[in-house]
């Protein structure tokens, strides 16, 4: 059995307004191990989102806990989030989240100033990065000059980069025709296998299933093991 990195227990978020009280995640458990990739299926509603968003410690759950690398993360200082997140997370989301006036090289390299490290050894991990997701020829091109599979390509490569044990991905295939979205889920499952990344990947195509190791169903906020 592979380290767990990752998990959540009976965990609940509500979204409570002046009218509205929305169960969005519903006693949901799970957990992610060492060099494993799950995928997160269900339609649109059922809450892959907010129960991603807590698994990457940006939302806190209303219940239940959250163990981050065998720490109990839940009740955690606020303040102290951001630099456990930076240390240990890297998400890719359906829209890129390039910047566009910066090119791919320096998309990743923004990633590791975040973390402090220093120029050489970023410049050399951000080349690194990017060449393993097959972009070497491109490191000096801007978001605008590269098609949607390769500018979802640099946003991996950014999680890459700063070495993060665990990698989200909200929908990374969702903008892509389904070939590349394919090549996609591919990728970060030579990623999880290779480098032994925990690989957590919401997506709606059922295809991927059997590019991953596990698969979670949501239906209106619960989790089922498929
Ligand atoms: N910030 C929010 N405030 C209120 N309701 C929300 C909020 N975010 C999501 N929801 C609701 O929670 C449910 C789950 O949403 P979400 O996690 O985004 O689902 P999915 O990613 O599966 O489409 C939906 O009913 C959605 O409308
Ligand atoms: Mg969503």
């Amino acid at each position: 059995m592979n380290t767990i990195r990752l998990a959540v227990d009976g965990v609940n978020k509500i979204y409570a307004g002046q009218a509205t009280r929305v169960v969005a995640v519903e006693d949901a458990s799970a957990a992610f191990a060492e060099g494993s990739v799950t995928a997160i299926m269900g339609p649109s509603g059922s809450g892959k989102t907010t129960l991603l968003s807590i698994l990457g410690l940006i939302l806190k759950p209303s219940n239940g806990r959250v163990t981050l690398m065998g720490r109990d993360v839940t009740d955690l200082d606020e303040a102290r989030l951001p630099e456990l997140r930076r240390q240990h997370i890297g998400f890719i989301f359906q829209s890129f989240n390039l910047f566009s006036a910066l090119s791919a090289l320096e998309n990743v390299l923004v990633a590791l100033q975040l973390k402090k490290v220093a120029r050489p050894e970023a410049e050399a991990a951000a080349r690194s990065a990017l060449s393993r997701v097959g972009l070497e020829q491109r490191m000096r091109f801007y978001p605008r000059d590269l098609s949607g599979g390769e500018k979802q390509r640099v946003s991996i490569a950014r999680a890459l980069a700063t070495n993060a044990p665990i990698i989200l991905a909200d929908e990374p295939t969702a903008n892509l025709d389904s070939h590349t979205g394919l090549a996609i889920i591919d990728l970060l499952a030579e990623l999880a296998r290779e480098q032994g990344r925990t690989v957590v990947v919401v997506t709606h195509d059922t295809r991927m299933q059997e590019h991953v190791d596990h698969t979670l169903r949501m239906e209106d906020g619960r989790v089922y093991e498929n």
